[in-house]
């Protein structure tokens, strides 16, 4: 190693030091509250609300997950001694969420995220313990048992996929890279836990990569039939084209560069990402703007000749694609004319990534089922987007977001009928479990 290296690593071993200094400040339980938000623990271990009857106990767990194999139910990890976690030791903890593996050998199906919380380091698994045995209510509630379909219901062959694909390495801090970049990629990769989402999973469900060490990493992965799309810098479906405040901005409000959250992310940044400091989301967006350019999806040129051909088309009413008829009644009165939206209302589809993402999942199911933009306390009031799924045909959607796709310098692959009416069974199937 050379000189000025060693010096380089130096200064950043001092620097990271400091940071855990400062993780370990009196009240361990304030610090593990704020880290159980940056890692969502409350998002997944909480069932949803039911109108008309009493809000879910935080952390009592019960919410049920579409995975590939079936629905899997999230456990009660308030500190309960019969039902949650209350006689786990710091160990017990410890290796369940990096491992997977819960007191009594039992093997966690990887819809929890051990395999990002792998990367946790010890300061903040302490803080986290403290706040799940000194600041979470105990709740004496049963979880519902996960019953999956044989073969997927046995268990220890998760120890088999663990060994061949869950990553045990702790995060390691790049010495080449300063102290906001290593605290941004340590936020993504353990706590946050954004690959789960973000990345391409392989046919076992491992995800394609933990680190932006690998091509695949956070390039785009679809779960539960939202499509999360790729974080890397490409410029028209991947976030390129955002600015590190743009991105910041979205974290903690749901909104930013004309963009509005939907879909899986609506949660994320309800229950996470808003309740980060600021110093935090901008070491999240600066990391994230370093990721190089990697993977696929459409493009967007506001200056190209369509871009200006199909506003003045759509003014006049004589665009002959079809699709840009409906898009002119069922949606301009929202989204634009010119897709531009309206700022802090409605997303501009314009050059929207979301939009020209190479997998159209969420923008089908955006139609048919609709939205809510989050409720943050930053932001604005939430406004809603209308279910399509009994006013339009599956050849009348695939139409729109064709048009859509391809219209004000947006280019990206068309939707099929058949797109339309795969995801119109997934959602009713969904919507039976
Ligand atoms: C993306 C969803 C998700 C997130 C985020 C998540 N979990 Fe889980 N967790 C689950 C699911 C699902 C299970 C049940 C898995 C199973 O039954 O195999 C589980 C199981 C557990 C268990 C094992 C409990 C037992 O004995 O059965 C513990 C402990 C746990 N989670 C703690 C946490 C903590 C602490 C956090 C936040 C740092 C967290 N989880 C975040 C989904 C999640
Ligand atoms: C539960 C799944 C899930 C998790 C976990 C998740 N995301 Fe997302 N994310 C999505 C989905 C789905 C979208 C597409 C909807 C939208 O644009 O809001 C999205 C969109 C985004 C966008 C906007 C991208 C674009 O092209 O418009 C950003 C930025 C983002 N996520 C960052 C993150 C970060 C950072 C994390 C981790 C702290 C994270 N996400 C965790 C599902 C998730
Ligand atoms: C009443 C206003 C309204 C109408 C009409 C409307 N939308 Fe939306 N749309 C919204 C709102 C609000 C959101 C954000 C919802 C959310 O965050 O969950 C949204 C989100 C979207 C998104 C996701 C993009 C993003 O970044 O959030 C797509 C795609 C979309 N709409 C397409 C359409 C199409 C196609 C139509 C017509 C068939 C349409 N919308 C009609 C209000 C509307």
């Amino acid at each position: 190693m050379t000189l000025r290296r060693r010096a380089l690593l130096c200064i950043f071993t001092i620097a990271l030091s400091m940071q855990h200094a400062h993780a370990q400040t009196p009240d361990l339980v304030t610090r593990g509250a704020y880290l159980a938000r940056a890692a969502d623990c409350a998002g997944c271990h909480t069932a949803a609300p039911v109108p008309g009857q009493a809000q879910p106990h935080p952390f009592a767990g019960g919410l049920p997950m579409g995975s590939p194999f079936g629905t899997i139910w999230s456990s009660n990890i308030t500190p309960d001694a019969q039902h949650g976690i209350g006689r786990y030791s710091y160990e017990d903890f410890a290796r369940a969420l990096r491992e997977g593996v819960a007191p009594g050998g039992k093997h966690l199906y990887p819809a929890m995220p051990y395999p990002s919380f792998s990367k946790i380091d010890d300061n903040d698994m302490r803080a986290l313990y403290a706040y799940f045995m000194h600041g979470v209510e105990p709740v004496a509630q049963a979880a519902p048992d996960t019953r999956l379909p044989f073969p997927f219901d046995q268990r220890w062959a998760l120890a088999l996929w663990n060994f061949a694909f869950a990553p045990t390495k702790p995060f390691a801090p790049d010495p080449k890279r300063d102290v906001q970049w290593n605290r941004g990629a340590y936020l993504v990769q353990s706590l946050g836990h954004c690959g789960a989402c973000h990345t391409p999973r392989g046919p076992a469900y491992d995800e394609l990569g933990y680190t932006e060490s690998s091509r695949a990493y956070l390039t785009g992965g679809t779960n539960d039939h939202w499509h999360a799309p790729n974080l890397t810098g490409i410029s028209g479906a991947g976030l390129g084209s955002l600015s590190a405040d743009d991105i910041a901005a979205f974290l903690k409000t749901g909104h930013g560069a004309g963009l509005v959250t939907f879909g899986s992310m609506v949660q994320v940044v309800e229950d996470s990402t808003q309740y980060l400091d600021d110093r935090d989301l901008r070491a999240i967006a600066s990391y994230l703007k370093t990721l190089p350019a990697s993977g696929s999806g459409g493009t967007y040129d506001a200056h190209s000749r369509m871009a200006s051909q199909s506003v003045a088309a759509l003014r006049t009413g004589d665009d002959e694609r079809p699709g840009a008829g409906l898009y002119q009644s069922a949606c301009a009165r929202c989204h634009k004319s010119n897709g531009g939206g309206e700022p802090f209302k409605y997303p501009r589809l314009a050059g929207n990534p979301a939009v020209l993402s190479e997998k159209p999942d969420s923008l089908v199911r955006m139609v048919l089922q609709g939205g809510r933009a989050p409720s943050t306390e930053r932001g604005p009031e939430p406004k809603k987007m209308p279910a399509f799924a009994d006013k339009l045909t599956d050849t009348e959607i695939a139409r729109v977001l064709t048009f859509v796709r391809s219209a004000w310098g947006n280019d990206a692959a068309p939707v099929t009928t058949r797109d339309v009416r795969s995801m119109r069974d997934a959602v009713a199937a969904g919507t039976r479990q």
